[in-house]
């Protein structure tokens, strides 16, 4: 298999002409060789393209988001008209991921009402490849290619007929979509405006070259929503890496709350072990409704911040939107035009609305006692001018050292307004340890106090940019 891969490299680069590559394909495919090549007809992605089609274009109805009513034919200008698409306005390519069941799954109705509540006059096109998709996942991955070019031959027909710009073109693909999406850009004669990916797929597309995958070469603007990058057994079911101008990592990317193994657990205990795919399906698809919760939440969309790593973000190191250093999550995104890819971090609710309230603090504790075989449970509250919010743990991410700066982030799922008071409390919770105990001992006798002190709090809201 990788032999006839390499072999069909070796004429892309020889002949750098794609129709001659078709041409030798079929050459092939009718040749003699054409019966050895036959089983992996379905690896030469070109050969599926002519005449048969594998994607159908729905342009669907705001009164009627669930029917398919009215396609749009490649070809058939009439069927524009009376499909009532407005050239002016913007068109959306809304385009699925791999299925099992071969059917529409529930959130594209969500999806496509969402996008027509946002955008009233627009086009919203949903990209039927489900004939496709359904196949093994590998055959299905393999077929993102020729897919994304029938887009893009789409895309080009319709600039042509309808005269449309093409900054008007939002692609917005899920899981292995967002792929096709990007194979759709990179073949359109013309850049589209904007390709948001939504968890793109990672089984055979991590690692991969900017050719084989989305990337920010595929459209003016790439955006990447990451909510299941965690990898087990070296598979992860949403693509880790960055692969946009802008790549969002909400909750790190992994362990969606709402999501979690408990839920997961009940659901296996209630409906049996085929309940797993609702919890890997839960993360995956995190990510189009925090999309969705974008389009309908326009006053109060969720903030994302620029960060090194999720590791730093969850101590509350970047919170600042100086120079471009946060953006909307979702459809309010602004364009971020840097060659390399910007990487942002936010934390959300279980439900929607997803946002949340970052806080960073930084607290400077002092001592005269080596605090750190201390583990504390610390916990904030925080009283704003609109309400309060209680009792949120402060995680220590490393040992509580004395004499020096520690800073944390919490998250409020109100909005609690100008902050006015806070409340910061500390709990001893292995006090009973030999060694503790053998401390607080003989600090009593020499009578020194064991006390820490709490030098210094310092707080910063990442939502209001205030100190
Ligand atoms: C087409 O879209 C434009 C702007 O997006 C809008 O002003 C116009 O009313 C729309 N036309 C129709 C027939 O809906
Ligand atoms: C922390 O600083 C204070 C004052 O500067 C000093 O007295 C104390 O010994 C220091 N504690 C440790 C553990 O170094
Ligand atoms: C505090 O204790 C830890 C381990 O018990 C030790 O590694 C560290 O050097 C001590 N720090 C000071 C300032 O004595």
């Amino acid at each position: 298999m990788r032999a006839c891969q390499l072999w069909f490299l070796c004429f892309v680069v020889l002949d750098a002409d794609a129709q001659k590559v078709t041409s030798l394909e079929e050459d092939l495919i009718d040749s003699p060789f054409g019966n050895f090549f036959d089983p992996l007809k379905d690896l030469f992605d070109d050969k599926n393209d002519h005449p048969a089609t594998v994607a159908k274009f729905s342009l669907r109805n705001p009164s009627h988001p669930d029917d398919d009513l009215c396609y749009i034919i490649p070809g058939q200008p009439e069927t524009l008209a009376a499909c009532t698409f407005n050239s002016t306005s913007k068109t959306f390519l809304v385009i699925h991921g791999w299925t099992l069941s071969g059917m529409f799954e529930s959130w594209m109705p969500k999806l496509v009402s969402a996008l027509y509540e946002r955008e009233q006059t627009a086009n919203v096109i949903v990209v039927d490849w489900l004939s496709s998709a359904q196949n093994h996942y590998v055959v299905a991955a393999q077929k993102t290619k020729a897919v994304g070019r029938e887009i893009a031959r789409f895309i080009d027909w319709m600039e042509e007929t309808t005269n449309m710009p093409l900054d008007k073109l939002h692609l917005i693909g899920y899981s292995l979509g967002a792929h096709v999406a990007g194979f759709a850009g990179s073949h359109a004669s013309n850049k589209v405006g904007r390709i948001t990916g939504l968890d793109p797929a990672g089984p055979d597309f991590e690692g991969e070259h900017a050719h084989r995958r989305l990337s920010p070469d595929d459209a003016h603007f790439v955006d990447v929503l990451h909510t299941f990058t965690r990898g087990s057994l070296g598979l992860s079911i949403g693509i880790q890496q960055p692969i946009g101008h802008l790549d969002i990592y909400p909750n790190g990317g992994s362990f969606q709350p709402g999501c979690n193994l408990r839920g997961a657990l009940e659901k296996i205990a209630n409906f049996g072990i085929f309940a797993i795919n609702d919890a890997v399906k839960c993360e995956h698809e995190r990510s189009i409704h925090l999309f969705i919760d974008s389009l309908l939440n326009e006053q109060e969309p969720a903030k994302a911040y620029r960060c090194g790593s999720n590791d730093m973000f969850d101590r509350g190191m970047c919170l600042s939107c100086r120079k471009g250093r946060c953006n909307t999550v979702g459809y309010g995104t602004s364009k971020v035009c840097r060659p390399r890819s910007v990487q942002m971090y936010t934390k959300t609710r279980a439900s929607m609305p997803f946002r949340v309230y970052h806080y960073q603090l930084k607290i400077h504790f002092s001592s005269k006692v080596n605090t750190s075989e201390m583990e504390p449970s610390l916990t904030i509250s925080l009283y704003g001018t609109k309400g309060e919010s209680e009792n949120l743990e402060l995680k220590l991410k490393e040992r509580l050292e004395t004499n020096r700066t520690h800073s944390f982030l919490v998250v409020t799922e109100t909005d609690i307004g100008d902050l006015m008071m806070l409340k910061f409390k500390w709990m001893e919770t292995n006090s009973w340890s030999v060694s503790n105990l053998l401390k607080m001992v003989s600090s009593w006798w020499s009578g020194n106090s064991d006390g820490v002190e709490v030098h210094k709090i310092r707080v910063r809201s990442g939502e209001k940019q205030q100190k």
